[in-house]
């Protein structure tokens, strides 16, 4: 058990917020399979203030997801406390703030990751969300701006001084964008000096790797992103794993199982037609690494409804289940 504020998890484990991803369906996949707190994606500040309609269906939630972090991204104080307060009367159970960000088009606006340049912003920000929310705020960075600017540690005690619950860090400057490795030791630097909890992310891959970046930083939560992608089995592998257990992979009946659940929410919620259209990626994550995925991408990409969907994935299970019955292992 775990908490963030008075919110309380059943385990240290956080699906990382994705844009693109960390959609309603996603998350109710990677709850369901073992994630004790899982975040939206970012949602512009701007665009819930405005009432814009896109970004207010961003909030859709559902009880089974809860608790849900609603992440929310911008530059104007008070853009982002009204915006906290709109996330908060929708479902949030944790309202977060983006200060990560590299994407251009969002640092251009001074918010994401440019705010990691601009600490009295940091301030202003954090000062006008803190004073209208009531539900626990959580904060995510990066390292910093660039190497030599201000130091993560730093920032994480402004953080922790303006009244945040909880500070997740993802240790690459902004300036990095993805590429190098997530270096944790700014995890254990920025964990020595804060007495709220700390959550690690960067680069967990395996059930091991999330083991090792506790055991190396003491960080108190696990947050993990693309490795939950096509792969969301990875929170109820971490979870076997702490409990003494094997890291089993899914069955191939387990994965096809969740695919047409996960096709299934997504039509509740965006219709038939824009649910295939989205599944064709998501397939692909799927059976990313299975073998002949590749082969059957063709077919993945002329889905267009529930028909053609389960056509498609009996076709290829039925020669991965026949590949299995042959000797291969197949996970
Ligand atoms: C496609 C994609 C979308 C992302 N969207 C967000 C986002 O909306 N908010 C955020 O704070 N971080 C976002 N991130 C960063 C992740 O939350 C995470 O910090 C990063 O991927 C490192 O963790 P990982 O190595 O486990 O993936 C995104 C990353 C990717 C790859």
């Amino acid at each position: 058990m775990f908490f963030i504020g008075n919110v309380r998890l059943e385990n240290r484990l956080i699906m990382a917020p994705m844009a693109g991803i960390t959609n309603l369906p996603f998350r109710m996949m990677v709850k369901k399979l073992g994630a004790g707190l899982v975040t939206s994606e970012m949602i512009s500040a701007m665009g819930l203030v405005l009432g814009d309609k896109k970004t207010r269906d961003y909030l859709k939630s559902h009880p089974f997801e809860r608790p849900l972090a609603v992440q929310i991204f911008g530059a104007r104080p008070e853009a982002m406390a009204l915006a906290a307060e709109i996330a908060v009367e929708n479902g949030a159970d944790i309202i977060d703030i983006n200060m990560g960000c590299p994407a251009k088009k969002v640092i251009k606006t001074g918010a994401g990751g440019a705010l990691l340049n601009d600490l009295t912003k940091v301030r202003q920000i954090l000062t006008a969300v803190r004073r209208v929310c009531y539900v626990p705020l959580t904060v995510k960075i990066r390292s910093g701006w660039a190497a030599g600017g201000t130091a993560a540690e730093e920032i994480g005690l402004m953080v922790e001084d303006c009244g945040a619950d909880a500070l997740t860090v993802h240790p690459r400057f902004v300036t990095q964008g993805f590429s190098g490795c997530a270096d944790w030791d700014v995890i254990l630097r920025v964990k020595r000096r804060l007495k709220i909890p700390v959550i690690g992310n960067g680069d967990i891959v395996s059930p091991e790797h999330a083991q090792h970046i506790r055991s190396q930083t003491g960080c108190d939560g696990v947050m993990i992103g693309r490795a939950a992608v096509g792969n969301p089995w990875i929170f109820k592998q971490i979870l076997a794993l702490e409990n003494g257990g094997k890291t089993a992979a899914p069955l191939l009946s387990e994965r096809k199982d969740l695919i047409v659940e996960h096709y299934a929410l997504l039509s509740q919620i965006k219709g038939e037609l824009r649910a295939a259209r989205d599944m064709r990626g998501i397939l692909i994550s799927y059976t990313k690494g299975l073998p002949k995925s590749r082969c059957f991408r063709g077919a993945f990409t002329k889905i267009s409804g529930l028909d053609t969907l389960v056509s498609a994935i009996d076709s290829y299970f039925s020669f991965l289940e026949g590949r299995s019955n042959a000797g291969d292992l197949i996970s």
